[in-house]
């Protein structure tokens, strides 16, 4: 007796009758499965892929063969063992692929990764440099410094004021020509105030002493730095948005004299021992009297150059004694009390100490500027 795989043996081509046996398949499959795994990326799965499929591809010539099967039970019987077996590398492929996407979607993400606390130093020997503050903020410190040193106190008021911070408590009313020279911008905040970038840091002198009228905490020393805001062109020696240090004493017994000598005593500890200052008579609404605040060239020694126009001396701000007007607007009394208020450019300092011509300088952020400080 012959059974029927004998009998299709006979009938159809024998070599093509063996390839579609279990145990060939089971090789092919194998075969394939091992290519499979040994693919490294997508691509060259893809490149595996196709000729899995291709007409040539050993499983592929096998289904072919089926149609030579004679027999139809063992037809389909074949078919079926043909038809798992091209599942299975089918499955083998799906499964290599989700593999390798994986990957490399991992791979792609890594080589995206953005850490802003990474130091790549052996990547790419990108020199590292250290920051450091700005010239201003340095030149803040070291002015309060030397006022810290010589007992005053350091307050911060806000930039944002309201008119009668910025002027009416500092006797300049509505309407008065001094707000000529303290145009700025007026914010719309939905208050019944008219608000503003302040112009100047005058405004926290009326902050302090409302505040040590309020908690009994007179005297008063301190100094008061800050951003103040002008609608000027920017220009050598002026810029919209600058620094300002405002000083103010408030005490029993002051005199000018107490005046004079605490501006000298910083214009010698803070430019160097052969700069000088010098008043002459001015007029702020808020002083009385008020002087100009000059200091001795600092690009001549006060010799006389073009900077300072040949005269040996450079403005530096604004000072005088408290005008009662503003003792009377924080309710103090002026026959007990008397003070001295100073107000003068951050930036100009800065300008002065360092010899820079353009003060646009500080605010360009060149590198190749910010540096040398
Ligand atoms: N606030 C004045 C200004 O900015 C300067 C100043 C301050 C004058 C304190 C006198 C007293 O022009």
């Amino acid at each position: 007796m012959t059974g029927i795989y004998d009998e299709a043996h006979d009938l159809g081509h024998p070599s093509m009758s063996a390839a579609l046996e279990q145990e060939a398949l089971d090789l092919l499959v194998e075969d394939a499965t091992r290519s499979i795994s040994t693919c490294e990326s997508v691509n060259e799965l893809d490149v595996l892929a196709s000729t899995l499929r291709g007409k040539d591809a050993p499983l592929i010539l096998a289904r072919r063969s089926l149609g030579q099967v004679t027999d139809e039970a063992e037809r389909k019987a074949a078919g079926a063992r043909v038809g798992a077996a091209m599942d299975l590398v089918a499955s083998a492929l799906e499964a290599r692929r989700g593999v390798l996407q994986e990957r490399e979607r991992r791979a792609l993400l890594e080589a995206d990764r953005l850490d802003l606390s990474e130091v790549v130093l052996d990547a790419v020997r990108l020199p590292v440099r250290r920051g450091h503050t700005h010239l201003v903020a340095q030149t803040r410190a070291a002015l309060e410094d030397v006022f810290v040193a010589m007992g005053f106190e350091v307050a911060e008021g806000p930039e944002v004021e309201t008119d009668w911070y910025n002027f009416e408590a500092l006797n300049i009313p509505p309407g008065h020509p001094a707000r000529d020279m303290y145009d700025t911008m007026y914010l719309d905040l939905g208050i019944p105030e008219t608000a503003l970038l302040r112009t100047h840091t005058s405004p926290t002198q009326i902050h302090l002493l409302e505040k040590a009228v309020a908690e009994g905490s007179l005297p008063v020393h301190a100094v008061m730095p800050g951003r103040c805001y002008r609608l000027d062109t920017p220009d050598a020696r002026h810029l919209p948005v600058f620094h300002q240090i405002e000083g103010l004493v408030v005490d029993r017994d002051i005199t000018f004299g107490d005046l004079a000598g605490v501006i000298e005593t910083f214009t010698s500890a803070y430019f160097g021992p052969d700069i000088h200052s010098r008043l002459r008579p001015a007029y702020f609404p808020f002083t009385e009297p008020s002087a100009e605040f000059e200091i001795t060239c600092t690009i001549c020694r006060g010799e006389g150059c073009r900077t300072c126009s040949r005269t040996g001396w450079i403005e530096l701000g604004g000072c005088g004694m408290v005008d009662p007007a503003v003792f009377d607007a924080v309710g103090i009394d002026p026959a007990k009390y008397s003070g001295f208020a100073f107000g003068f450019g951050i930036d100009r300092c800065a300008q002065m100490r360092h010899g820079i011509a353009d003060m646009r300088a500080l605010i360009e952020n060149d590198l190749r500027f910010v540096r040398q400080f």
